[in-house]
């Protein structure tokens, strides 16, 4: 038997954007998945991870695609080697933490371990990145890269086929974050058709959104470089701007983005996908870190409160 895990993720900067080559900044989160893996009779996979009602049911098709890619990308046979997976872990099986990606992580890191492969982080991450493929078609690659290595980076996609870019930040102290779920599960491939179809229709529009974006998260590195907490809220404010203008957010987003500002969250925006999913909430201090998160949950709503670092 073999067990392993993979990081939830959260997108700072660059959602959408960085699916065309423009660079984002993503961090793990403390939650994980966790997988694993033991001989058995015929191939089985359990889903065993706490969920936002819905999400397993509805992203059941793009699991069992996703699996099937891993295992032929590792060149394992589960008719001759039949095992079962499990698939367990604090991390919600919701949109925008990264749940596909801390899965396909851990599922390929568990294998590994079984197999005796001995697979490299780069390795482990190029499986998880097929496996994404299953739930995005074609991903980024950021929230992979975030589940494998862990911890704050700045990230950038490389249209030609070469090696992305994964550079680490160091933020001086860890930065507290709220995280507040809309309950309502995305479609990733179906938002990122959408925007790719918007785009075409309004390509000056769109280009001007996407270079005021590049220069967000120019900032933004340098502000968390700098540790510059409140230019990276209002950086953060920006962004969320400008994904309402691609056509990503949603009223549910905006109103847990209201709440999360009105109790003195730093800046707010989506996180992920959109249309649903998650929001972030920048709340540098203990005090405004649960306040905001108090503020979600008297609404009804569910509240991840973790740091980055
Ligand atoms: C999903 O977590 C992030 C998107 O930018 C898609 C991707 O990067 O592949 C929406």
């Amino acid at each position: 038997m073999n067990e392993a895990v993979g990081f939830g993720k959260v997108i700072l900067f660059g959602e959408h954007f960085v699916v065309y080559g423009l660079p984002a900044i993503a961090a793990a989160i403390n939650d994980t998945t966790i997988a694993t893996v033991e001989k058995a009779d015929v191939f089985q996979l359990i889903d065993n991870r706490p969920e936002t009602p819905g999400y397993k049911k509805e992203k059941a098709g793009q699991q069992e695609e996703s699996t099937k890619k891993i295992l032929e990308f590792m060149k394992i046979d589960t008719k001759n080697n039949p095992i079962k997976i499990t698939l367990d872990g604090n991390l919600l099986a919701a949109s925008g933490v990264g749940a596909s990606a801390a899965s396909c992580t851990a599922i390929a890191r568990a294998l590994s371990g079984f197999f005796k492969l001995n697979l490299s982080d780069d390795k482990i991450n190029e499986v998880a990145y097929e496996g994404e493929k299953g739930y995005h078609g074609t991903p980024s690659g950021i929230d992979n890269t975030c589940s494998t290595f862990g911890g704050l980076i700045w990230y950038r996609k490389n249209l030609e086929g070469g090696p992305n870019t994964m550079e680490k930040i160091k933020p001086k102290q860890p930065i507290g974050i709220v995280m507040g779920n809309t309950g309502i599960t995305s479609d990733t491939k179906k938002a990122v058709a959408e925007v790719a179809e918007r785009k075409k229709n309004n390509p000056d529009r769109f280009n001007k959104i996407f270079s005021e974006y590049e220069q967000i998260a120019v900032d933004a590195r340098k502000a968390l470089e700098s540790f510059d907490l409140k230019k990276v809220g209002d950086l953060m404010n920006k962004n969320q701007l400008l994904l309402q203008e691609i056509g990503v957010s949603s009223e549910e987003l905006e109103n847990l983005i209201r709440l999360a500002m009105s109790n003195g969250a730093y800046g707010a925006k989506l996180t992920g996908t959109g249309k649903g999913g998650y929001m972030v909430a920048l709340t540098p201090s203990k005090e405004i870190q649960d306040r905001v998160a108090i503020a979600i949950e008297n609404e009804g709503f569910k509240s991840l409160k973790t740091s980055i670092v």
